[in-house]
């Protein structure tokens, strides 16, 4: 039997549906033909303190570049995605938590009692000195007090920047001090798959490279023991308890930063993607509704972690602002057994589930009974983020979990982006395995050649988004240059995705993957260079260049190749060290899958690493057609003592 290439939408989707085929083709026009009334209408979904009478205001140009939305409207988000639902609402569920294990009872809270449980941590914020304007670092597990955290800086107007709970002290640090935050908000520790975190340790360490912390806001979470310093850290639960259940909320201009979110990119450290206000909230409402077309009273899912962008827009900003019931969860997806996250379904009758190709990949290796053995009656909707979806994951996703009558909605975006950019709608887009289909209201999507060309029709080449869009970012932290440099150069006037992309005969779009020096690893973005870096800084390592290999799970793995200074001997005790010394330096995320020691480097005569090569080696792909020409090397040797030591592991 051959595959269909293609679902149409399902007749009760299209009739019941938010948009149709039609619809969707009236509004996509209308978003592009005439901005500035169709983003003004669009902005009634929220709630004002100052309606905005401009949509817009942006140019990519270097003369004139700048990029606003809704700049003279005035907002606040925590009044967005709580208080203005207390009357519709009050008592229905918000946030509903399921623990890392099955033994333990889940906990729910309701738009009336996040209300509460909000205010009172936004007035412990304030309590330890946090004002509008100030930074503060969040480094939690999953947990509600998480989403608490969020919410209670954007009531008080404080900018948070969350890094996730998987990050090494080192790189902890860096965030904080790149940011000047005063504030840190931790827990005890975190759990995850029975296993705990020490993140409030891991604070005290990151402390010591910091000048600019003040408190540290301890959430017990576990009861773990942990080491309390005098004036500096306060139990959350004694603060809370000494503080009002009431905070007003502070009016917010819809350009004042919201926060800011560390990401990889293909050069140096990690950057500190900004997001304003008004249009990160509107873009992240107005995605969550219509491409999963949310209605009232339905269970949400998104299996991300708050610490990624996807947690942000999708577990926090998006559903609460919608009204929605949204459901957290500590754990793994496979733990304590591969048919965990549908118990998980199956307990809380989740409607919708939005989770990543490289979770996939992993429950479908185990079988289809740990699927099969659950029910999943409730599922209506699948979601999927983070990297390209091989076409058989898909068919999994959607015969087998799904059972054929969920629509599987594959979003394309980024950090930057904010939320969904291209990505079906269920009722108006008729779906193919493995593309992310078509864009959003206001997306203008353009394929251009490496320089800059536009093509046209079924081609390939370099993604770019043409104009402004709501939840675009607004600039890196600190370095308004940088932000400039990185997006806007490559291909002047147009926003640059580093994404490869192909767009065929019906207008869909393929996303093939990066073009730039960064890898997705288990659809978390990890800069090349970050890595190449941690490496050098140990003593043995001379030189280092890291690549990204094709890896069965992860979608991609990290390939490393390292030169050892004089004397240093190579083994497989090094090759351990090296990688538990990435581990402790950046975070298990980014520790190398495979290790190469090589004696030299494949360099041009200007001493540029060959980087197309090393890709080539990684990939197991050293046909001479693939290498291509060396003779431009200075030393050709290197490449057959790279191809000949080649490894897996
Ligand atoms: C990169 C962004 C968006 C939140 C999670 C990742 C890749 C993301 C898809 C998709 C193909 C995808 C791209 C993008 N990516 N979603 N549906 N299909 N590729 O956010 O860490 O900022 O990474 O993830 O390469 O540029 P991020």
């Amino acid at each position: 039997m051959t595959e269909p290439s293609t679902y149409p939408v399902p007749a009760e989707w299209a009739e019941k549906a938010r948009v149709d085929a039609k619809r969707y083709d009236q509004l996509y026009g209308l978003a592009l033909a005439d901005p500035g009334s169709f983003w003004l209408e669009q902005a009634k979904r929220l709630d004002w303190i100052k309606r905005p009478e401009i949509a817009g205001d942006w140019s990519f140009d270097e003369a004139d570049f700048r990029i606003r939305w809704f700049a003279d409207g005035k907002l606040n988000v925590s009044a967005n995605c709580i208080d203005r639902h207390l009357k519709t609402r009050g008592d229905q569920v918000a946030i509903l938590w399921e623990p890392d294990s099955p033994d333990e009872a889940p906990r729910s809270y309701t738009y009336r009692q996040l209300h509460a449980e909000v205010c009172r941590f936004a007035n412990v914020l304030k309590a330890a000195g946090a004002r509008k304007g100030d930074r503060i670092t969040i480094y939690m597990p999953m947990i509600p007090e998480a989403a608490f955290a969020l919410l209670a800086c954007t009531r008080i107007g404080a900018i948070h920047s969350v890094v996730f709970g998987g990050f090494s002290p080192e790189a902890l640090a860096g965030r904080i001090t790149d940011c000047d935050s005063t504030i840190v908000v931790t827990a005890d520790e975190g759990r995850r798959g029975g296993k705990h975190v020490p993140l409030k340790a891991n604070v005290d360490e990151a402390a010591k490279h910091v000048r600019c912390l003040d408190k540290v806001v301890v959430v017990k979470a576990t009861g773990g023991e942990v080491a309390m310093q005098d004036g500096r850290d306060i139990w959350y639960h004694e603060a809370a308890a000494a503080v009002s259940a009431d905070c007003p909320v502070e009016p917010m201009g819809a350009e004042d930063p919201l926060f800011i979110l560390y990401t990889s990119g293909s050069t140096g450290k990690p950057k500190g993607v900004l997001h304003s206000t008004g249009g990160y909230l509107l873009w992240a409402s107005l995605t969550h509704e219509l491409v999963f077309d949310y209605r009232p009273g339905q269970i949400y899912w998104c299996a991300a972690d708050i610490g990624w962008v996807t947690g942000h827009s999708y577990i926090v900003y998006g559903p609460l602002a919608n009204g929605a019931t949204t459901l957290m969860y500590e754990g793994l997806p496979n733990w304590p057994t591969p048919s965990r996250i549908w118990q998980v379904v199956d307990r809380h009758k989740v409607e919708i589930l939005y989770t990543a190709p490289t979770a996939l990949r992993a429950l479908m290796k185990e079988g289809d009974d740990f699927v099969t053995a659950t029910s999943r009656a409730s599922l209506k909707l699948l979601g999927t983020v983070g990297e390209p979806i091989n076409p058989e994951a898909w068919r999994w996703y959607h015969s087998v979990v799904g059972e054929e009558r969920c629509p599987i909605v594959d979003t394309w975006w980024q950090t930057e982006t904010g939320g969904a950019m291209i990505t079906p709608m269920p009722g108006a887009t008729a779906l193919k395995p493995g593309s992310a289909t078509k864009p959003m209201f206001g997306v203008e999507p353009q394929i251009v050649d490496g320089e800059g060309t536009i093509l046209n029709g079924a081609t390939e080449g370099n993604l770019v988004i043409a104009r402004s869009w709501p939840g675009q970012m607004r600039t890196v932290w600190g370095d308004h240059a940088r932000f400039f440099q990185t997006y806007f150069t490559t291909f002047p006037g147009k926003y640059t995705t580093g994404d490869g992309c192909r767009r065929d005969e019906d207008g869909y779009y393929w996303i093939t993957g990066r073009v730039d020096d960064v890898i997705n690893v288990s659809g978390h973005r990890m800069g090349t260079a970050e890595v190449e870096s941690a490496l050098v800084q140990h003593e043995k390592v001379a030189e280092a260049a890291v690549v990204g290999m094709p890896h069965d799970i992860k979608g991609q793995g990290i390939y490393a190749y390292v030169t050892l200074n004089a004397n240093c001997e190579a083994s497989e005790d090094l090759r351990a060290e090296l990688r538990q010394w990435v581990r402790t330096e950046i975070g298990p995320i980014a520790t190398p899958d495979a290790i190469q020691f090589a004696p030299g480097l494949p360099k041009t005569r200007s001493g540029k690493i060959m980087r197309r090569i090393l890709r080539k080696i990684a990939e197991g792909d050293v046909s001479p057609q693939a290498l291509g020409d060396t003779s431009t090397l200075a030393d050709p040797a290197v490449v057959d003592d790279l191809v000949a030591n080649r490894v897996t592991r």
